[in-house]
């Protein structure tokens, strides 16, 4: 069959390269793609934003699937509007997106159907968020209820940091995301990130990662869409898996499915496992960004098959296996990132890093000119590296960054610390 993915990130290049080996493919386009995702099919011009165009290119060219990649389209009904169109996409509706479109959706869906997650407020105003803030002291989390791109959450230290994020969302320094705001309880422990495939009925657990979501080593600076990742993530043992199967994700489904906006799709939890059990920081309604780059390539089946089976409510007939072997992904980052990065270098050294043992290389902001590679925005590349431990997927993921010759790039030195330390300590 035919298959279009949506999307330019190293999410679609993984996917890419993981569609791009079923047997059931017989043409894979990109939308638009990069020059990772032009080695495992063919990059067309489409505007995304334009759901007409998107079904015309379908019905040309005889697509049997379409696999969205990013949380943009599918907030805007891009899957309401291809369905309507006879296409079968892989991916959630508009109202079911609100997983991740809305915040304050997601804690009511909670509140709901008794998912457990960190205690909270919402508010239209600044003098009841205020209120509420000084009745719970800090510290505290602020959040925009809309999508802010990875910079909506503010964790509040102090009472003063609180009010000072408060006004600034109020004041519209998010845009319209910041036009209701989400106060949480500051919840301890250690994060991970779960991936679920599911059907609108059935969930088909895939595998935990570790994303590490500040910019500078040791956990410091301002956050980022994700710095690097490993997979499976430690904390997640079977036991707490099926917990989180049980108490999260399962409820979540039955919940959307009771109010009419059944959940299709990946089903992407962000939980912290605190000591009471692990509870949802948030949700969002695709794979994750690098997670996606360490979990395609621990899994050993076919993923097209599990795809279909999703949107075909058959999800209880897929099956899908995964290497016991870590995956560990360095992102190598353009200067300047993430508030303004660099664009433009020539990267070098991007084949001598992939023939390296154990490695793979997955494109994000980067475009083919005729220098070569060169940086098209913040996440460039992803180096993965893969191994029977996470010290040796680290090794090599840290091997491929050093074959890569990129002065203006930068990387964490830093991914998988927590697995390693585990690892070491035994
Ligand atoms: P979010 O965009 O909601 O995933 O939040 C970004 C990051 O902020 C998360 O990955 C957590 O590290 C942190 N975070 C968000 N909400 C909370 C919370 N209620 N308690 C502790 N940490 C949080
Ligand atoms: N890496 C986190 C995300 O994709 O949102």
């Amino acid at each position: 069959m035919n298959i279009l993915l949506i999307g330019s990130g190293g999410r679609e290049h993984a996917l890419a390269w993981a569609i791009s080996r079923s047997p059931l493919c017989k043409r894979l386009y990109v939308a638009p793609g990069n020059p990772g995702t032009a080695q495992c099919g063919e990059n067309v011009v489409l505007d995304i934003a334009d759901h007409g165009a998107v079904a015309s290119f379908c019905t040309l060219q005889g697509i049997s699937l379409v696999v969205v990649g990013p949380e943009g389209p599918l907030v805007d009904g891009i899957v309401d509007d291809l369905t309507s169109a006879g296409i079968k996409v892989f991916g959630p509706s508009k109202a079911a997106a609100q997983l991740e479109g809305s915040k304050a959706f997601t804690k009511e869906l909670c509140a709901e159907f008794g998912i457990p997650t960190a205690g909270f407020g919402r508010f239209r105003d600044a003098a009841a968020a205020k209120a509420y803030v000084a009745s719970q002291g800090a510290p505290i989390v602020i959040k925009a209820d809309g999508l802010a791109a990875g910079k909506g959450v503010v964790m509040a230290e102090t009472l003063a940091e609180a009010n000072e994020a408060i006004d600034m969302m109020f004041a519209g320094g998010l845009g319209s995301a910041g036009a209701e705001v989400v106060i949480e309880e500051w919840m301890i422990g250690e994060e991970a990130s779960f991936f679920a495939l599911c059907d609108g009925a059935h969930a088909l657990a895939l595998a935990s990662a570790q994303d590490h979501k500040r910019v500078g080593d040791g956990d410091t600076g301002p956050n980022t869409g994700g710095m690097g990742a490993y997979s499976p993530a430690p904390v997640m043992t079977p036991a707490m898996e099926a917990r989180v199967m049980d108490e999260i994700v399962r409820p979540t489904l039955a919940g959307m499915a009771q109010r009419g906006t059944p959940f299709t799709g990946v089903l992407f939890a962000g939980l912290m496992i605190t000591a009471q059990g692990p509870k949802l920081i948030e949700y969002n309604v695709r794979f994750g960004d690098p997670e996606c780059e360490v979990l395609m390539p621990r899994l050993t089946s076919d993923i097209v098959p599990a795809l279909l089976a999703a949107c075909d409510g058959r999800l209880w007939s897929a099956e899908l296996h995964w290497s016991d072997e870590a995956a560990l992904t360095v992102v190598l980052a353009a200067r300047g990132y993430p508030a303004k990065p660099e664009t433009g270098s020539v990267i070098r050294g991007i084949d001598k890093a992939a023939a390296l043992d154990g490695v793979l290389v997955f494109h994000a902001g980067t475009k083919q000119n005729a220098t070569g590679i060169v940086a098209s925005g913040g996440r460039v590349l992803n180096m993965v590296g893969l191994g029977k431990t996470v010290v040796q997927a680290q090794a090599r993921a840290y091997a491929a960054v050093d074959a890569i010759d990129w002065p203006e790039g930068f990387c964490r030195r830093d991914i998988g610390w927590q697995a390693v330390k585990r690892e070491r300590e035994g």
